[in-house]
């Protein structure tokens, strides 16, 4: 205990554990008025639990009751868990677009970890602009940290149908608009495709960056594929709180753990996915957090020969529960492991190899197709591409799929 104390008093003494100042003391004194013990807080790793809750986030309804277990699995770890609220980007109910916000999420982010006395932080969110969000700042601030993703939302279908979250709403709304859906058909239409809290159940820009964020090193090994209400999901948010303690004695910071190797991993992993094209403006914007430069030309050269595997809308017909029972973002990486940088760190404190070898016991359930194999992709072209011309000097980015 004595060494450990220690271990801590020195990764704390360049932040806000100098003994003898009068700031810290005003810390530990503060900590006492809200009930806490000396010891609570002295020799404990202080986590913060960022959490992007709020009662107009559909997409993160649960994350106040996730926020729990995480404490759970940090106070069972031997760490103090306090949670901080910060900005909730509930991507469709925020006027006129969450884009505006996303860098202001960013440097609530960081300065939440830089102003306050903590030690290592949880990131909770996942609907579209949060995981950039929380990720830039979190890079910026360089804490240890680990990314909690909300989980898409369960799989609904209608008529016989499957219906995806976002992708649907447009295709009823021209259904209506074309006289082919009443307005009776069009109200019960509200209570269907969103069928239960959690992040848009189709590969949108939710899951495309949590996959991303997890295939460079930030969550546990198939944390993005585990569904919102599947009782995996908080199993996964009590691991995080325990793992984040162990990686605050490991001192096992976002710089040890981002790398260009690591953003060449989230291309890839993107490539393979056929994620949003809003991917690449945010994985540009983390990199640059992260001090790794990246242009729209790198999305094509990292993922050039790389196909489309995931069989998810809007690139293919399943939902986000299909890509989980199918064995999730681990079971895709390791088809794609010639391609990856297997040596990246992780937030397990294992490398990308030694995760995927882990959970290849648990990995590819031949049976279901929503992961396909190399030699039967969904599309043999790049999942993305960069055009330029008069309109788009600096260049756009379109799925040639769709174009
Ligand atoms: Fe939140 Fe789609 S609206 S993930």
């Amino acid at each position: 205990m004595q060494e450990k104390r220690k271990q801590l008093a020195d990764l704390r003494s360049q932040r806000w554990l100098a003994p003898d100042d009068m700031r810290s003391f005003a810390h530990r004194q503060r900590l006492q008025q809200m009930g806490l013990r000396r010891e609570d807080f002295m020799t404990r790793p202080v986590i913060a639990i960022i959490n992007t809750w709020s009662d107009l986030s559909p997409c993160h309804a649960h994350l106040r009751e996730r926020a729990e277990v995480v404490k759970r699995g940090i106070l069972m770890a031997g760490g103090l868990p306090v949670e901080l609220p910060a900005m909730s980007l509930g991507e469709v109910m925020v006027k006129p677009t969450t884009m505006i916000y996303r860098n202001m999420l960013a440097m609530e982010t960081e300065e939440l970890l830089r102003s306050l006395p903590i030690d290592g932080a949880i990131l909770m969110g996942g609907c579209d602009k949060t995981t950039p969000g929380l990720m830039m700042g979190a890079l910026s601030a360089d804490l240890p940290c680990l990314y909690v993703p909300a989980g898409p939302m369960l799989s609904d279908r209608y008529n016989g149908q499957v219906v995806g979250a976002g992708t649907h709403t447009r295709m009823f709304w021209d259904e209506y608009v074309a006289g082919n859906i009443d307005k009776e058909e069009w109200v019960a239409l509200e209570s269907r495709m969103t069928r239960a809290p959690g992040t848009c159940n189709t590969m949108g820009t939710a899951s495309t960056m949590t996959s991303i964020v997890e295939a460079m090193g930030f969550t546990l090994p198939g944390a993005t594929s585990i569904p919102a209400m599947d009782a995996a999901h908080p199993r996964m948010c009590a691991a995080s709180g325990e793992r984040i303690v162990a990686m605050v004695w490991e001192d096992l910071k976002p710089s040890r753990i981002f790398s260009r190797a690591a953003v060449d991993n989230g291309i890839i992993a993107y490539m393979a996915l056929g994620g949003s094209t809003n991917a690449a403006i945010h994985t540009i914007a983390i990199a640059g957090r992260g001090g790794v430069e990246l242009t729209l030309d790198d999305f094509v050269k990292v993922g050039a020969g790389i196909p489309v595997l995931a069989d998810i809308f809007p690139s293919g017909t399943r939902l986000m529960e299909d890509f989980y029972y199918a064995g999730g973002l681990p079971a895709l990486l390791e088809q794609l492991k010639p391609h990856l940088a297997l040596q990246s760190l992780t937030v397990t404190g294992l490398t990308l190899g030694e995760n995927l070898a882990r959970c290849a016991a648990s990995a590819r359930n031949a049976k279901e197709t929503a992961i396909r194999p190399l030699d039967q992709p969904v599309t043999d072209g790049a999942a993305l591409a960069v055009l330029r011309g008069n309109l788009a000097p600096n260049g756009a980015v379109i799925k040639p799929s769709a174009a």
